[in-house]
């Protein structure tokens, strides 16, 4: 609700010229229906690839809005690609007719929690189509990134089609001897929690709780075969006043087979594995190494969220500069990072 209600404030605030939103990725459509609330004169077209979630977005829309909602809010299944532009103008064009408005001048592009590589898909779908002047969105799960076709997983530098993405970052990976690691583990660091969750508020107690956690559920991952999975058990609440024993991690984790779904069972080969691990991490040591590469983490999350989003950024001015688009863009910080990590929303405008 946080970052529904302050985004939609935003767009609102940005967007009063704006006669259509689009917003990609719509959800349950959440964003669209605290817009309506803030305007109900906004016409809004909701694209969405999950089938299930627009069923549930136009049940939301009847449900809790006022009728007049259901002409103004369109909800499409639609999977955005970088050729969504003829879909989403002919989208727009249906619902502005629908709603009598003859000529529709200008749109904007929206989006909350736009995730992989669908914000990079809406700033190239902002250049494209003439009648968008503004994008809002706010990006985030960037280790979802897209990889090129020709790269699998185990190489070290894996190439995305949609990062690096600037001609600038491009080249100083190309020119430096020692390529700089760009790979889903990078990714997966830029979208962490910031470290302002890790405040002072986040006492010691807490910090050997979520340590302990940390170091179960990594114990469990390691011991799991590659065909299967590991669930922890929603009923089984963990403590790190109970040992670090083979019977607290069944107590926790259900096993199940990836192929299957079915329950797989722990076996004395997971248990020899426990054994040999508990040996290498004597003492209690495994839940507090756990929590200090936690903090390590949130040191560097800053670091290599902020190489992605300025990426992006100069990308979007490059490309507008080559399509003689004059454009502005920046981040703004609005949501409080302690609540939403990802609280960076990427803003541009076409300049007239
Ligand atoms: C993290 S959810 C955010 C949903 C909603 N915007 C919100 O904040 O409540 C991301 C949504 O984007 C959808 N999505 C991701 N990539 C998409 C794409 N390329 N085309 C259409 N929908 C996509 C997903 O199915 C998912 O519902």
């Amino acid at each position: 609700m946080h970052e529904v209600n302050l985004l939609a404030a935003h767009i609102f605030d940005h967007c009063r010229n704006s006669q259509l939103l689009v917003d990609l990725g719509a959800g349950l459509g959440y964003l669209s229906q605290s817009l309506h609330e803030l305007n109900p004169d906004f016409l809004i077209v909701g694209l969405e690839a999950a089938e299930d979630r627009v069923e549930k977005a136009r049940q939301r829309c009847i449900q809790h809005l006022p009728p007049a909602a259901s002409s103004s809010i369109a909800y499409h299944q639609h999977f955005i690609d970088r050729d969504s532009g003829g879909y989403i103008e002919s989208q727009a064009s249906e619902l502005a007719r629908k709603n009598s408005c003859q000529d529709l001048e200008k749109m904007s592009i929206i989006g909350l929690h736009a995730c992989a590589d669908l914000s990079v898909t809406a700033m190239k779908l902002f250049l494209e189509l003439p009648k968008v002047h503004c994008l809002h969105i706010m990006p985030c799960c960037y280790h979802k990134l897209e990889l090129q076709s020709s790269c699998h997983e185990a190489s070290d530098s894996h190439l995305f089609v949609n990062f690096p993405l600037s001609s600038a970052l491009q080249r100083s990976v190309e020119t430096r001897s020692q390529k700089p690691i760009l790979n889903r583990p990078f990714l997966r660091l830029a979208c962490q929690r910031t470290k302002a969750h890790w405040g002072p508020e986040y006492t010691e107690k807490k910090h050997v709780d979520h340590g302990y956690k940390m170091y179960m559920r990594a114990l469990a991952e390691v011991l799991r075969q590659p065909k299967e999975t590991v669930k922890p058990i929603r009923t089984a609440a963990s403590s790190s006043s109970n040992p670090i024993t083979f019977s607290e991690i069944k107590r926790l984790y259900q096993l199940e087979s990836s192929e299957s779904g079915l329950n797989v069972d722990w076996i004395d080969s997971h248990q020899d594995a426990f054994l040999q691990l508990s040996e290498k991490f004597p003492d209690n040591q495994g839940p507090r190494l756990a929590e200090a590469l936690t903090c390590l983490q949130a040191s560097l999350q800053n670091l290599c969220e902020n190489l992605v989003l300025l990426d992006r950024l100069c990308f979007l001015e490059g490309e507008a500069v080559k399509q003689s688009i004059p454009v502005s863009a920046r981040y703004e910080s609005i949501f409080d990072d302690k609540v939403s990590s990802r609280c960076h929303v990427l803003i541009a405008e076409k300049l007239p």
